[in-house]
């Protein structure tokens, strides 16, 4: 296990060949843990309404910018059966919060999918009581992405003014204790991010024992407080997933959108060093320049089963397979 100092004297390593030796470190350690075979998971963008204001996000509320659309309960259970159609097992539906949505329609949503279309369910649409999460795991749900975005509590309020740090983590427990896959990450290059609060975050992973991993880079968004800051890096991105990948060994690790976003080649530099899902974007065409929660994001254009067979070319190149199975958690507890 690594500790802290070794964590931080990997971020902050000047020589390139002790930095590609960690990849290979992790790759390989990615190859004995989880294997060859990528997991794909559709990705469902259904509503960019949110009551919140993260500083950092495209989506904040005060953004008044922002083209707000909603899908309906039909046409969100069409997507998901289209990206059955396109040969996905399972899809995550993702959201700002927005309360239009009550757990009534999110829950028959979730058994309609679940039922009929045969797929694994994943939710993320942020912090929720413990009774709506309870409801949704009953009605079928399996995971649920929260990332906690840093461990650094000064830094996650300046961040997220109208989030509890200790709510944040209290939810992911919540979860856990409900019987969900839990996934969650953080932002790397959040502008006031030091080396030693990413440390920190990678511990946290193995600590709260987490099913999924995902990591990105902070891009900055032009109507955003925090617009102009630089983004995060694809190196540190990657050595972030590398260390994530040592540390907790077998979680699922998402090659993220945002990743493939600061660089062309981020998604399949990811897979080498630890990364083993992939999300093509499921989301309608017609919505998915309004779910811009940062500037430029890739797959913009794009119809679904574009970006299902691009994930799949990538695979592919890499000398990789695409999963047979819905990829659930391969931590003994859950399985
Ligand atoms: N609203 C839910 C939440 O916050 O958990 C889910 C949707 S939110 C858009 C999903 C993730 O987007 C956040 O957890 C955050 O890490 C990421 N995100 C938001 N703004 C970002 C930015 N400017 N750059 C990179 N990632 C960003
Ligand atoms: Fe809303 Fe999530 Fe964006 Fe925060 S990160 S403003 S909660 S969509
Ligand atoms: Fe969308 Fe490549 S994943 S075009």
């Amino acid at each position: 296990m690594l500790t802290k100092r070794q964590i931080v004297d990997f971020l902050e390593e000047k020589d390139e060949v002790v930095i590609e030796a960690l990849f290979r470190q992790a790759d390989q350690v990615r190859k004995k843990y989880v294997g060859d075979a990528v997991h794909l998971r559709g990705l469902i963008e259904f509503s960019n309404y949110c009551k919140r204001d993260c500083l950092y996000c495209g989506l904040r509320r005060s953004n008044e910018n922002v083209v707000r659309y909603r899908m309906t309960i039909p046409e969100i259970f069409n997507t998901a059966l289209e990206a059955r159609n396109l040969g996905l097992q399972t899809v995550v539906l993702q959201s700002g919060e927005d309360p239009h949505f009550t757990i009534d329609d999110l829950c028959s949503l979730v058994r309609s999918i679940k039922t009929d279309i045969g797929f694994a369910v994943t939710l993320s649409i942020g912090e929720r009581t413990y009774e709506d999460y309870k409801r949704l795991k009953d009605a079928g749900a399996d995971r649920y992405l929260l990332r906690f975005e840093t461990t650094d509590p000064v830094l996650f309020k300046k961040l997220k003014p109208d989030s509890v740090y200790e709510k944040r983590f209290r939810c992911l427990e919540w979860l856990a204790e409900l019987g969900y896959q839990v996934g969650s990450g953080i932002m790397v290059g959040l502008p006031g991010q030091t080396m030693e609060s990413i440390a920190d975050d990678v511990l946290k992973f193995k600590e709260i024992d987490l099913d999924m991993v995902g990591l990105g880079p902070y891009i900055s968004h032009p109507n955003t407080p925090l617009q102009g800051s630089e983004n995060g890096t694809l190196d540190m991105v990657l050595r972030v997933t590398a260390l994530t990948r040592i540390v907790t060994k077998n979680a699922h690790m998402p090659a993220t959108t945002a990743t493939g976003t600061i660089d062309a080649e981020g998604r399949q530099k990811a897979l080498q060093c630890g990364a083993n899902v992939l999300m093509p974007n499921s989301t309608p065409r017609k919505y998915r320049e309004h779910y811009l929660i940062y500037l430029d994001k890739i797959c913009i254009d794009e119809e679904p089963h574009k970006c299902r067979f691009c994930v799949e070319s990538m695979v592919i190149g890499l000398g990789r397979t695409i999963s047979s199975d819905a990829g659930h958690s391969l931590k003994s507890a859950s399985c």
